[in-house]
């Protein structure tokens, strides 16, 4: 028998085990029930007892072996089975990805956001009113009744004989006012879509973009609009001028223009300002005390300025776009204008 340990032991030596099935097969082969080395352990039981210790020992020992064997070469193979998955998985980050063009604000959204930066800075809250609304707001309580003849200038769509597409974001200064119960000091500033019955061309379209704004406390001055938009103006344009022509709007009065120095030219004259060196931005004044009385303000105590940032046409301006019906689009380059200056 001890020849048979021997022997069994150089061949279990000699073997090669190449895969995890033949390591599998090896181990059935020589530790399972009816292996070889369960043979030799259950033929103890035949041979004399004076053997016995010597060849179980012998036994034991050839079972480590293979048992050792079989992990290492168990741990071998698994170790190379990953390292073969690792291999075929591998993505190669060096080759150019599938280009996909990422969305960004529209160059209006930006005109806004750079408004509002410089108004929340002044202590303006942005607030927002509804595209649709009602005539009282958009038109009654800004002082333009019913058969004003200020009322053809914004046809615009309506939903019933009361209810409209608002034609200037002015109605926000009225829902202000109004929600405002306790009647103190106010300083808004209202972006959004506003709409008129108009045949679109480069510089008309039936929706546009407005910018309204409100302060209301005591003691306000044209002096102070004045400084505020001064103010407003060069931050987003850089150094221009800025000056106040007379205006007419029903909600204020005095009604200004607010015109900026033309800052492609320097004010010297050229075709983005129509050769008179200035630019009109806004439309602006103090707040009418009509409107003001009909929110519930004491004119006695109270007064304060508004205006209104036509936004397409400072989108316009800053950006060069010479079609306002581009903003409107989806054409790309509105965006472009954005990922420059980002
Ligand atoms: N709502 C005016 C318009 O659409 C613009 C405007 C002018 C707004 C003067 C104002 C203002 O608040 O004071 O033409």
């Amino acid at each position: 028998m001890k020849e048979n340990i021997e022997k069994a032991k150089k061949e279990f030596e000699k073997l090669t085990i190449t895969s995890l099935e033949e390591l599998e097969n090896t181990r059935i082969n020589y530790l399972g029930k009816k292996g070889i080395i369960t043979n030799f352990l259950s033929s103890l039981k035949n041979v004399e007892k004076s053997e016995v210790k010597e060849l179980g020992k012998l036994i034991n020992e050839f079972k480590s072996e293979v048992s050792n064997k079989l992990e290492k070469v168990k741990n071998e193979l698994e170790e190379q089975k990953l390292n073969e998955k690792l291999e075929s998985e591998k993505i190669d980050i060096s080759l150019n990805g599938t280009f996909r063009q990422i969305g960004s604000a529209n160059a209006i959204e930006k005109v806004i956001e750079e408004l509002e930066e410089v108004f929340i800075s002044l202590g303006f809250t942005v607030v927002e009113g509804p595209e649709v609304e009602c005539d009282l707001y958009n038109f009654e309580m800004l002082n333009l009744p019913i058969g004003h003849p200020a009322r053809d200038e914004q046809d615009t769509f309506y939903i019933t004989d009361t209810m409209l597409l608002r034609s200037q974001t002015s109605p926000v200064q009225i829902r202000t006012m109004l929600a405002n119960t306790e009647k103190s000091p106010i300083r808004v500033v209202c972006p959004g879509k506003t709409y008129r019955r108009d045949n679109d061309d480069a510089s008309h379209s039936h929706q546009f973009t407005q910018m309204e704004g409100l302060l209301v406390d005591e003691n306000i001055s044209l002096a102070d609009l004045k400084g505020t938009m001064d103010l407003v103006v060069r931050r987003l344009f850089g150094n221009v001028e800025s000056r106040f022509r007379p205006s007419f709007y029903p909600f204020t009065e005095p009604s200004v223009e607010l015109d900026i120095s033309c800052f492609k030219c320097g004010g010297k004259g050229c075709e983005l300002c129509k050769n008179t060196g200035w630019i009109t931005v806004a439309g602006a004044g103090m707040v009418h005390p009509n409107v003001l009385t009909g929110c519930g303000y004491d004119v006695k105590k109270y007064n304060g300025f508004a205006f209104g940032f036509g936004i397409d046409r400072l989108t316009m301006l800053k950006y060069g776009i010479g079609d306002i019906r581009v903003l409107y689009t989806n054409d790309l380059r509105v965006n472009d204008f954005n990922r420059r200056d980002n």
